[in-house]
Protein backbone atom coordinates (compact mmCIF):
# COMPACT_ATOMS: atom_id res chain seq x y z
CA UNK A 1 0.00 0.00 0.00
CA UNK A 2 1.50 3.55 -1.29
CA UNK A 3 -0.05 6.86 -0.56
CA UNK A 4 0.77 8.96 -4.07
CA UNK A 5 0.94 12.35 -3.45
CA UNK A 6 -0.07 14.27 -6.58
CA UNK A 7 -0.02 17.86 -7.61
CA UNK A 8 -3.63 18.50 -8.45
CA UNK A 9 -2.23 21.80 -11.24
CA UNK A 10 -3.77 25.30 -10.73
CA UNK A 11 -7.38 24.41 -12.11
CA UNK A 12 -7.84 23.24 -15.14
CA UNK A 13 -8.45 20.09 -15.43
CA UNK A 14 -6.50 18.96 -18.27
CA UNK A 15 -3.78 20.52 -16.77
CA UNK A 16 -3.09 17.28 -14.66
CA UNK A 17 0.38 15.33 -15.79
CA UNK A 18 -0.69 11.73 -17.71
CA UNK A 19 1.06 9.88 -14.31
CA UNK A 20 -1.16 12.29 -12.37
CA UNK A 21 -4.14 11.37 -13.87
CA UNK A 22 -2.88 7.36 -14.13
CA UNK A 23 -2.49 7.00 -10.58
CA UNK A 24 -5.27 8.62 -9.11
CA UNK A 25 -7.41 6.36 -11.69
CA UNK A 26 -6.01 3.48 -9.98
CA UNK A 27 -6.44 3.95 -6.10
CA UNK A 28 -9.70 2.97 -4.58
CA UNK A 29 -9.06 5.88 -2.06
CA UNK A 30 -8.81 9.97 -2.83
CA UNK A 31 -8.42 12.38 -0.46
CA UNK A 32 -8.19 15.65 -2.00
CA UNK A 33 -7.65 19.23 -0.05
CA UNK A 34 -10.88 21.41 -1.12
CA UNK A 35 -12.24 23.45 -3.57
CA UNK A 36 -9.11 24.60 -5.37
CA UNK A 37 -9.10 20.68 -6.95
CA UNK A 38 -11.46 20.58 -9.73
CA UNK A 39 -14.17 17.93 -9.54
CA UNK A 40 -13.12 17.09 -13.23
CA UNK A 41 -9.83 15.65 -11.60
CA UNK A 42 -12.10 13.64 -9.21
CA UNK A 43 -13.79 11.83 -12.27
CA UNK A 44 -10.75 10.03 -12.73
CA UNK A 45 -11.42 8.04 -9.58
CA UNK A 46 -12.11 4.35 -10.28
CA UNK A 47 -16.00 3.72 -9.68
CA UNK A 48 -16.65 3.07 -6.29
CA UNK A 49 -13.55 4.99 -4.77
CA UNK A 50 -13.62 6.49 -1.11
CA UNK A 51 -13.22 10.26 -2.09
CA UNK A 52 -12.74 12.63 0.73
CA UNK A 53 -12.47 16.89 0.97
CA UNK A 54 -9.69 16.83 3.65
CA UNK A 55 -10.46 21.04 4.02
CA UNK A 56 -12.50 20.48 7.26
CA UNK A 57 -9.76 17.97 8.93
CA UNK A 58 -6.84 18.40 11.22
CA UNK A 59 -3.40 16.97 10.48
CA UNK A 60 -4.70 13.74 12.85
CA UNK A 61 -7.71 12.88 11.25
CA UNK A 62 -6.08 12.74 7.70
CA UNK A 63 -3.23 10.89 8.83
CA UNK A 64 -5.65 8.66 10.31
CA UNK A 65 -7.62 8.65 7.36
CA UNK A 66 -3.96 7.63 5.59
CA UNK A 67 -3.22 4.99 8.29
CA UNK A 68 -6.55 3.40 7.91
CA UNK A 69 -6.29 3.06 4.25
CA UNK A 70 -2.78 1.41 4.85
CA UNK A 71 -4.41 -1.16 7.23
CA UNK A 72 -6.62 -2.08 4.94
CA UNK A 73 -3.93 -2.68 1.74
CA UNK A 74 -5.46 0.30 -0.12
CA UNK A 75 -3.53 2.86 -1.94
CA UNK A 76 -4.26 6.24 -1.60
CA UNK A 77 -4.29 9.29 -4.04
CA UNK A 78 -3.89 12.56 -2.66
CA UNK A 79 -4.06 15.53 -4.36
CA UNK A 80 -3.20 19.21 -3.39
CA UNK A 81 -3.81 22.00 -5.61
CA UNK A 82 -0.85 23.38 -7.83
CA UNK A 83 2.71 21.27 -6.97
CA UNK A 84 3.38 19.99 -4.12
CA UNK A 85 7.03 21.79 -3.47
CA UNK A 86 5.19 24.93 -2.30
CA UNK A 87 2.69 25.81 0.21
CA UNK A 88 0.76 22.44 0.28
CA UNK A 89 1.25 21.17 3.82
CA UNK A 90 2.87 17.93 2.38
CA UNK A 91 5.90 17.83 4.55
CA UNK A 92 4.11 17.50 7.70
CA UNK A 93 2.34 14.56 6.52
CA UNK A 94 5.54 12.52 4.58
CA UNK A 95 7.06 13.39 8.27
CA UNK A 96 4.03 11.23 9.58
CA UNK A 97 4.21 8.82 7.37
CA UNK A 98 7.64 8.37 7.45
CA UNK A 99 7.34 7.51 11.33
CA UNK A 100 4.76 5.27 10.90
CA UNK A 101 6.28 3.37 8.19
CA UNK A 102 3.87 4.40 5.28
CA UNK A 103 5.47 4.33 2.42
CA UNK A 104 4.77 7.20 -0.62
CA UNK A 105 5.38 8.96 -3.76
CA UNK A 106 5.56 12.41 -5.05
CA UNK A 107 3.69 13.30 -8.63
CA UNK A 108 4.74 16.90 -9.61
CA UNK A 109 1.81 19.07 -10.69
CA UNK A 110 1.65 22.62 -12.77
CA UNK A 111 2.28 25.76 -10.02
CA UNK A 112 0.00 28.22 -10.23
CA UNK A 113 2.77 30.84 -10.79
CA UNK A 114 3.07 28.92 -13.94
CA UNK A 115 -0.66 28.96 -14.63
CA UNK A 116 -0.11 32.58 -14.05
CA UNK A 117 2.74 33.33 -16.73
CA UNK A 118 0.78 31.26 -18.90
CA UNK A 119 -2.45 33.59 -18.68
CA UNK A 120 0.00 36.43 -19.58
CA UNK A 121 1.64 35.26 -21.96
CA UNK A 122 4.88 36.01 -20.18
CA UNK A 123 8.97 34.97 -19.90
CA UNK A 124 9.60 36.03 -16.80
CA UNK A 125 13.12 35.40 -17.00
CA UNK A 126 14.42 37.87 -19.91
CA UNK A 127 18.11 38.36 -20.65
CA UNK A 128 19.55 41.94 -19.12
CA UNK A 129 16.05 41.86 -16.80
CA UNK A 130 15.68 39.59 -14.52
CA UNK A 131 17.29 36.35 -14.34
CA UNK A 132 15.75 35.12 -11.04
CA UNK A 133 12.22 34.22 -9.62
CA UNK A 134 11.31 34.81 -6.50
CA UNK A 135 7.93 32.41 -5.37
CA UNK A 136 6.74 33.99 -1.98
CA UNK A 137 4.32 35.27 0.38
CA UNK A 138 3.68 37.69 3.25
CA UNK A 139 3.19 36.88 6.59
CA UNK A 140 -0.35 35.30 7.31
CA UNK A 141 -2.32 34.60 10.49
CA UNK A 142 -0.47 31.15 11.34
CA UNK A 143 2.53 31.82 8.92
CA UNK A 144 4.57 34.59 9.90
CA UNK A 145 7.72 35.21 7.89
CA UNK A 146 11.06 33.39 8.82
CA UNK A 147 13.33 36.48 9.43
CA UNK A 148 15.42 37.34 6.34
CA UNK A 149 12.74 36.89 4.42
CA UNK A 150 10.78 40.12 3.81
CA UNK A 151 9.31 41.30 0.62
CA UNK A 152 11.89 44.68 0.85
CA UNK A 153 14.46 42.29 0.91
CA UNK A 154 13.94 40.13 -1.78
CA UNK A 155 12.74 43.52 -3.82
CA UNK A 156 16.70 44.31 -3.41
CA UNK A 157 17.33 41.89 -5.90
CA UNK A 158 15.03 42.99 -8.57
CA UNK A 159 14.11 39.85 -9.22
CA UNK A 160 10.43 38.85 -10.60
CA UNK A 161 8.45 38.18 -7.71
CA UNK A 162 5.66 35.87 -7.39
CA UNK A 163 3.68 36.66 -3.95
CA UNK A 164 1.27 34.02 -2.83
CA UNK A 165 -1.41 34.35 -0.31
CA UNK A 166 -1.37 37.89 -0.51
CA UNK A 167 -4.06 39.22 -2.68
CA UNK A 168 -5.88 40.62 0.29
CA UNK A 169 -3.01 43.05 1.48
CA UNK A 170 -2.10 44.31 -2.34
CA UNK A 171 -2.21 48.13 -1.32
CA UNK A 172 0.52 47.08 1.67
CA UNK A 173 2.40 44.77 -1.11
CA UNK A 174 2.56 47.57 -3.68
CA UNK A 175 3.82 50.10 -1.11
CA UNK A 176 6.88 47.76 0.16
CA UNK A 177 8.13 47.46 -2.84
CA UNK A 178 7.78 50.45 -4.88
CA UNK A 179 11.35 51.98 -3.22
CA UNK A 180 12.85 49.32 -4.76
CA UNK A 181 11.29 48.67 -7.84
CA UNK A 182 9.91 52.33 -8.98
CA UNK A 183 6.23 53.67 -8.75
CA UNK A 184 6.26 52.57 -12.71
CA UNK A 185 7.20 49.21 -12.25
CA UNK A 186 4.69 46.68 -13.92
CA UNK A 187 2.36 44.50 -12.09
CA UNK A 188 0.17 42.14 -12.91
CA UNK A 189 -2.70 40.38 -10.25
CA UNK A 190 -4.02 36.76 -12.34
CA UNK A 191 -6.67 35.16 -10.14
CA UNK A 192 -7.72 32.24 -10.91
CA UNK A 193 -5.03 31.22 -13.51
CA UNK A 194 -6.71 28.45 -15.84
CA UNK A 195 -10.46 28.24 -14.30
CA UNK A 196 -13.52 29.36 -16.06
CA UNK A 197 -13.39 32.64 -14.44
CA UNK A 198 -9.56 33.61 -14.40
CA UNK A 199 -9.65 37.16 -14.50
CA UNK A 200 -6.26 39.29 -15.06
CA UNK A 201 -5.68 42.95 -13.98
CA UNK A 202 -2.39 44.70 -15.39
CA UNK A 203 -1.13 47.96 -13.91
CA UNK A 204 1.92 49.51 -12.39
CA UNK A 205 2.78 49.43 -8.48
CA UNK A 206 1.82 52.70 -7.91
CA UNK A 207 -1.97 51.88 -9.80
CA UNK A 208 -2.31 48.56 -8.81
CA UNK A 209 -4.41 48.51 -5.73
CA UNK A 210 -7.16 50.77 -7.49
CA UNK A 211 -7.44 49.03 -10.69
CA UNK A 212 -7.90 45.85 -8.75
CA UNK A 213 -10.52 46.96 -6.74
CA UNK A 214 -12.13 45.55 -3.66
CA UNK A 215 -13.60 42.15 -3.99
CA UNK A 216 -10.57 39.48 -4.85
CA UNK A 217 -9.67 38.02 -1.35
CA UNK A 218 -7.91 34.91 -2.83
CA UNK A 219 -6.84 32.55 -5.06
CA UNK A 220 -5.02 35.74 -7.00
CA UNK A 221 -0.64 35.63 -7.47
CA UNK A 222 0.61 39.04 -8.06
CA UNK A 223 3.41 39.04 -10.25
CA UNK A 224 5.62 41.91 -9.97
CA UNK A 225 8.73 42.54 -12.00
CA UNK A 226 10.29 44.49 -14.80
CA UNK A 227 10.29 41.64 -16.96
CA UNK A 228 6.39 42.01 -17.26
CA UNK A 229 6.37 44.82 -19.66
CA UNK A 230 9.52 44.94 -20.98
CA UNK A 231 9.95 44.80 -25.02
CA UNK A 232 13.81 46.18 -25.20
CA UNK A 233 15.68 42.77 -23.71
CA UNK A 234 18.39 41.26 -26.07
CA UNK A 235 17.57 38.14 -27.64
CA UNK A 236 18.63 35.15 -25.49
CA UNK A 237 22.37 33.92 -26.50
CA UNK A 238 20.98 30.55 -26.91
CA UNK A 239 19.29 30.72 -30.46
CA UNK A 240 22.12 33.30 -31.76
CA UNK A 241 23.53 32.37 -35.04
CA UNK A 242 27.02 32.48 -33.83
CA UNK A 243 26.34 30.73 -30.58
CA UNK A 244 28.39 27.52 -30.68
CA UNK A 245 26.86 24.86 -28.26
CA UNK A 246 26.73 21.32 -28.28
CA UNK A 247 23.55 20.37 -30.34
CA UNK A 248 24.31 23.35 -33.09
CA UNK A 249 27.73 24.18 -33.30
CA UNK A 250 28.26 27.83 -34.92
CA UNK A 251 29.54 26.16 -38.35
CA UNK A 252 26.12 24.39 -38.61
CA UNK A 253 23.60 25.50 -41.47
CA UNK A 254 20.96 26.83 -39.73
CA UNK A 255 18.62 24.39 -41.24
CA UNK A 256 16.03 22.88 -39.58
CA UNK A 257 16.16 19.10 -38.77
CA UNK A 258 13.29 17.04 -39.19
CA UNK A 259 13.12 13.89 -37.83
C1 LIG B 1 -1.92 27.29 -0.45
S1 LIG B 1 -1.19 28.08 -1.81
C2 LIG B 1 -1.05 26.72 -2.92
C3 LIG B 1 0.06 26.89 -3.93
C4 LIG B 1 0.15 25.70 -4.85
N1 LIG B 1 0.72 24.55 -4.19
C5 LIG B 1 0.95 26.02 -6.12
O1 LIG B 1 1.74 25.17 -6.56
O2 LIG B 1 0.77 27.07 -6.69
C6 LIG B 1 -2.55 28.97 -2.44
C7 LIG B 1 -2.12 30.24 -3.13
O3 LIG B 1 -1.58 29.91 -4.40
C8 LIG B 1 -2.01 30.85 -5.35
N2 LIG B 1 -2.88 30.14 -6.32
C9 LIG B 1 -3.26 28.85 -6.29
N3 LIG B 1 -3.97 28.53 -7.40
C10 LIG B 1 -4.04 29.66 -8.12
C11 LIG B 1 -4.60 29.99 -9.39
N4 LIG B 1 -5.25 29.07 -10.14
N5 LIG B 1 -4.47 31.25 -9.85
C12 LIG B 1 -3.81 32.20 -9.14
N6 LIG B 1 -3.23 31.94 -7.94
C13 LIG B 1 -3.35 30.69 -7.45
C14 LIG B 1 -2.76 31.95 -4.62
O4 LIG B 1 -1.84 32.95 -4.25
C15 LIG B 1 -3.26 31.20 -3.40
O5 LIG B 1 -3.47 32.11 -2.33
Amino acid sequence: MTVHFIGAGPGAADLLTLRGRDLIARCPVCLYAGSLVPEEILAHCPPGARIVNTAPLALDAIVALLTAAHAQGQDVARLHSGDLSVWSAMGEQLRRLRAAGIPYTVTPGVPSFAAAAAALGAELTLPGVAQSVVLTRTSGRASPMPEGESLARFAATGATLAIHLSIHKLAEVAADLTPAYGADCPVAVVYRASWPDEKIVRATLATIAAAMGEGVERTALILVGRALAAEGFADSRLYAGDYDRRFRPATASGAPTEV
